[in-house]
């Protein structure tokens, strides 16, 4: 027998990359290829990518660059470019960057194993009809984390004028319901107890029941609970639109929910969300957040937001700020609007430089403050942690509270998989530290 050949993946962008990743990685497992933890010993490199902002697409550029020494090091090295890069430039990215061998974008990837083997093409962006999941070999290993993701649904049909999803992950698309119930059962069994359900638009999941007629997420997440072992449940990341009453009823009545939701707004203008095409106003936004509330009283919210979107005023951006303060966030992610080619507002009055940052760093002051007041709140309380990995001190672990904060705390590594009650002493940069009770 020959020995295994090794394989480096790169993740970037979001979490439904790290999943395609992890099944990259099970999919090259069946051709023998060992995951190891760097390029330098790998004959195989994929580099799974993420176009949403500028920077995300040139830091694979520079990556690439970096990688150069490697490539002539070892002739037989392959590199392939995979994601949402791979989908929007194709074989483009050969000719900027020739040491590429290989190109597959996201809704192709379970062709990657004939791609590496020299049986198939070696640029492949096809949307094929053919589904990718029933293509992957199952993963059989224990898992090393508690934690794991299961994608239901990809694609996005909402075309934000900002955004390049749409076209990089293509249309909306959502996974049989027995397809997901049998995943999480594997991912159950292999050790994992709470599962992120995913999707570009994961609360507009309409998969396909046993019954033939399409299930809501709300009901997908009923059925999930009933697995035993499976604690947690969370899903990520939702479009304000999409909540619908059972979902938002779930957040009251399944306990394996979690308190913890991530739903981006993009901006408080209603101006500016008209121009971005979310369909839905502020007012409405908050209007829902209450509603969520009232069914999940301690909900942690979690959002994303754009600054200086194209033709966004100060009068356009305070309004943000006070959309922010009327919510209060629990976390957040916030960036300065990034021109993506080929999207609606890429050619509109574009907002300078040094104005979208400016206000980037006074959303984000406030956002951390939201945050760190957040933390704080949870001092002197008593929250069910589930344990991770360990920490950085020795004797120390980390874990998450239902609320998806990094716990740290002295306890047995044994322990990682387990949830137990932690009392919260402290709340210290972006996590909180605990003691076992
Ligand atoms: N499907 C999710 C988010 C997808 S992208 C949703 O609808 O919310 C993740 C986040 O990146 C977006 O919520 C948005 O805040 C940000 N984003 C997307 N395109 C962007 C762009 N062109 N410039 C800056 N931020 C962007
Ligand atoms: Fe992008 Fe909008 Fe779709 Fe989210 S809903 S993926 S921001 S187009
Ligand atoms: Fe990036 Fe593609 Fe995800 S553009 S955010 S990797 S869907």
């Amino acid at each position: 027998m020959s020995a295994p050949k090794k394989l480096f993946v790169k993740t970037y962008g979001c979490q439904m990359n790290v999943y395609d990743s992890e099944r990259m990685a099970a999919a090259m497992a069946s051709d023998d290829y060992l995951k190891v933890a760097s390029a330098e010993e790998a004959d195989l490199i994929v580099l799974n990518t993420c176009h949403i902002r500028e920077k995300a697409a040139e830091k694979v550029y520079s990556e690439l660059g970096r990688m150069k020494p490697l490539k002539a090091a070892n002739p037989d090295l392959k590199i392939a470019v995979a994601g949402c890069v791979a989908q929007a430039e194709g074989d483009e990215i050969r000719r900027r960057q020739p040491m590429v061998d290989l190109v597959v974008g996201p809704q192709a990837y379970h062709r990657l194993p004939d791609m590496v083997a020299g049986r198939a093409a070696p640029v492949d962006t096809d949307m094929p009809e053919e589904d990718k999941f029933d293509h992957l070999p199952a993963d059989t290993r224990r898992r090393r984390s508690p934690t794991a993701f299961l994608t239901v649904q990809e694609g996005c049909d909402k075309f934000c004028a900002f955004c390049v999803v749409p076209y990089t992950r293509g249309a909306e698309v959502s996974r049989p319901v027995a397809k997901v119930l049998a995943e999480a059962r594997d991912l159950v069994s292999r050790g994992a107890r709470e599962i992120t359900l995913l999707g570009q638009n994961v609360n507009a999941y309409h998969g396909e029941g046993a019954d033939g007629r399409d299930w809501s997420l709300a009901r997908l997440i009923r059925a999930l609970a009933e697995i035993e072992g499976l604690w947690r449940i969370r899903y990520t990341t939702s479009h304000p639109n999409d909540m619908d009453d059972d979902l938002i009823a779930a957040h009251g009545d399944v306990p394996a929910l979690m308190p913890y939701l991530h739903l981006p707004v993009q901006a408080g203008s209603d101006r500016v969300l008209k121009a971005m095409n979310r369909k839905h106003t502020a007012e409405s936004y908050i209007r829902l957040i209450e509603r969520i509330r009232m069914a999940r009283p301690d909900l942690a919210l979690s959002g994303d937001f754009i600054t200086g979107f194209p033709g966004e005023t100060e009068e356009d951006f305070a309004a943000t700020l006070d959309l922010v303060r009327e919510v209060e966030y629990a976390q957040a992610y916030s960036f300065k609007y990034s021109p993506r080619p080929g999207t609606p507002a890429a050619t509109d009055n574009q907002v300078p430089e040094d104005e979208k940052a400016d206000r980037l760093a006074r959303l984000q002051a406030l956002l951390s403050a939201q945050q760190a007041a957040f933390n704080v709140a949870q001092v002197g309380k008593t929250l069910p942690v589930l344990i991770e990995k360990p920490g950085r001190n020795p004797g120390q672990m980390v874990g998450r509270s239902p609320y998806l904060q990094p716990v740290h705390l002295d306890c047995a590594a044994d322990l990682a998989g387990q949830i137990v009650d932690a009392r919260i002493e402290a709340a210290v940069a972006n996590s909180l530290s605990a003691r076992m009770v």
